[in-house]
């Protein structure tokens, strides 16, 4: 499960981290976190021993992706959005950076930084509607272009994993039960996205703004730990 830390600066986040960073294991930086507190939080993050997601959903001319894509591999983070909407060679030359970014790191200092994986992100989940079509044509995109992941809403999971077998499925638009959808559009409960083959559950404001966010990650933990023992 990867929290999302959509927080504007290092104290907010590091107080997260620090609090849930055992029980979800995966800490997303996002744009307004990266934009606050930039590269040094992600190594400080990456520090302590949670994996790091970091969600720029890079979307730009291959070239520029490629170099972006290459420092964050050097971060030693795990996961990179790339837009796979920016086309198939942009999404293969961000894959390609942050292999490349990583590896350079690797051999130039004793990092024992987890493989990066690339995600395509297909479709917002803050978007009503995605159509087949599209879903089908960005998931495979992505897998072509040498991702080790995707980005999809849980309704959009058959449709990708048909389309590009094989990958990482990353769910954000999570809700449990009850809680305020906010602008996500295609949502679903942690245990509905698990069935229906989520692997990284992404959670943000259903912990982040509960009113106890410890209870709420409690809560979505039990859930999450049940629906994989096959309760
Ligand atoms: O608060 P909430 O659970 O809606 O947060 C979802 C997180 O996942 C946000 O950080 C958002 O930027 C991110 N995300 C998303 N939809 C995508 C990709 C990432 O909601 N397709």
């Amino acid at each position: 499960m990867a929290l999302a830390l959509d927080v504007p600066d290092r104290t907010a986040a590091m107080a997260l981290v620090e609090r849930f960073g055992a029980d979800f294991g995966v800490m997303k930086v996002g744009l307004e976190l990266f934009i606050a507190e930039g590269p040094a939080l992600v190594r400080d993050i990456v520090a302590t021993g949670s994996r790091v997601f970091l969600d720029l959903k890079l979307h730009d001319i291959p070239n520029t992706v490629e170099h972006a894509a290459r420092r964050v591999g050097s971060l030693g983070v795990w996961l990179l959005t790339l837009h796979t909407q920016g086309g198939p060679d942009m999404v293969a030359a961000g894959a390609r950076g942050l292999r490349e970014g990583a590896a350079d790191a690797r051999s130039s200092a004793a990092t024992r930084s987890p493989e990066p994986v690339a995600l395509g992100v297909t479709v917002l989940t803050s978007d009503a509607e995605a159509s087949p079509g599209l879903l089908a044509e960005r998931a495979a995109l992505a897998r072509e272009g040498g991702c080790g992941g995707l980005v999809c809403a849980a309704p959009d999971l058959p449709t990708v994993s048909a389309a590009a077998p094989g990958l990482l499925r990353v769910v954000p638009g999570i809700r449990p039960v009850g809680a305020s959808a906010g602008d996500q559009r295609r949502v679903a409960t942690p245990t509905a996205a698990l069935a229906a083959g989520a692997d990284v559950l992404v959670i943000g404001r259903a912990v982040t703004a509960a009113a106890d966010p410890h209870a709420a990650a409690a809560a979505v933990v039990a859930e999450v730990t049940a629906e994989l023992a096959g309760d």
